[in-house]
């Protein structure tokens, strides 16, 4: 870095450093993330300068080619992220589909692929509220809100039910439905999502979820899943993963309406034995496994029918 000469209080050179540039700040913080193993280190960079200068990374992106210095504090933002602390509780937001969300320790950070998640509950809950002017929809294991709040974000007619097990993790949610001022239409309950909200069974129209479903000898290889999402919002119990997801789809039989539809993420290779316990549960129709937007299986839809053999 270069510096400057200047005088001391008895008159003696003394060298103050300049501040570093934004630019200068940018490529080295880059490169010590790509060095920690963060796989899109200059994005992170990007984003942590511009958390703490309050843009987006166009923004950093034109403040770095008018010459302008590094914001204070970006240094120990990047020393933290190569830690592999993950980019949200540094900034201690998350973007999903439209909103952005308070995130940080205890509560799992939502992700990409569960937005097209959000899509089909968003699509299906649209179709019902243009057809009947309503429409009633649950979020199993709602963690920060996310899947409840972009639902009830993009169709103005939904009430939305979500379901938290974990004390810490519905603080979050209870936290962003009222930052984004849904509590009229978001309503949090504390519970397991296997046995909550039995005074709407037969009577919801949409029901969406993100369960935990990480078998248990399966633990993620990057340090900001590992070390940082919590235990409970990872591992789905059972020896393969699947039985609180099981659960959970046990739950939507009987909350769904006949015709309602369940909407649940799982894993990659976890598309066959999903399909079969929902399947098995002889509650359900339709069942269809979609993919992300990558291309990759990571969800089952099904609707809910006439319970084989009766009711
Ligand atoms: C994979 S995270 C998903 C959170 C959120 N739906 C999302 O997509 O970002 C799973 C969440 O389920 C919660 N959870 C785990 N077991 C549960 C249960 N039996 N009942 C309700 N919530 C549960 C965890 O605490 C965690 O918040």
């Amino acid at each position: 870095m270069s510096t400057s000469i200047d005088r001391g209080a008895r008159g003696a050179p003394v060298t103050v450093p300049e501040p570093m540039t934004l630019a200068a700040a940018l490529r080295s913080g880059a490169a010590r993330l790509t060095a920690a193993g963060v796989a899109a280190g200059r994005v992170d960079v990007e984003l942590l300068a511009g958390h703490l200068l309050g843009t987006n990374r166009s923004g950093v992106q034109l403040a770095a080619l008018r010459g302008d210095a590094a914001p204070a504090g970006l240094e120990e933002l990047v020393t933290r992220r190569a830690a592999r602390i993950p980019l949200q509780h540094l900034t201690g937001l998350a973007a999903f589909r439209h909103l952005e969300l308070a995130v940080g320790p205890g509560v799992f950070v939502p992700r990409p692929e569960t937005e097209q998640v959000g899509q089909v509950a968003v699509d299906e809950a649209a179709d019902v509220a243009a057809r009947r002017g309503a429409v009633l929809v649950v979020d199993l294991c709602t963690g920060s809100g996310a899947l409840a709040l972009a639902v009830a974000d993009e169709v103005p007619l939904a009430v939305v039910h979500a379901v938290e097990l974990d004390a810490v993790a519905h603080g979050w949610a209870a936290r962003n439905i009222a930052a984004l001022g849904a509590g009229q239409r978001v309503r949090l309950r504390r519970g397991d999502a296997r046995t909550a909200l039995r005074e709407l069974d037969g009577t919801v129209d949409v029901v969406v979820t993100n369960p935990p479903y990480i078998p248990p000898g399966a633990v993620p290889v990057d340090p900001e899943v590992r070390d940082h999402d919590p235990g409970v919002a990872l591992y789905g119990l059972g020896h393969d993963g699947l039985a609180v997801p099981a659960g959970v789809v046990a739950a939507a039989g009987r909350l769904l309406r006949v015709g309602g539809l369940l909407v649940m993420e799982h894993a990659e290779v976890q598309a066959g034995a999903v399909r079969a316990l929902v399947e098995a549960t002889g509650l359900f129709d339709s069942i269809a496994t979609r993919q992300d937007l990558s291309g990759r299986d990571r969800m089952v839809v099904a609707r809910r029918a006439h319970a084989r053999g009766g009711s």
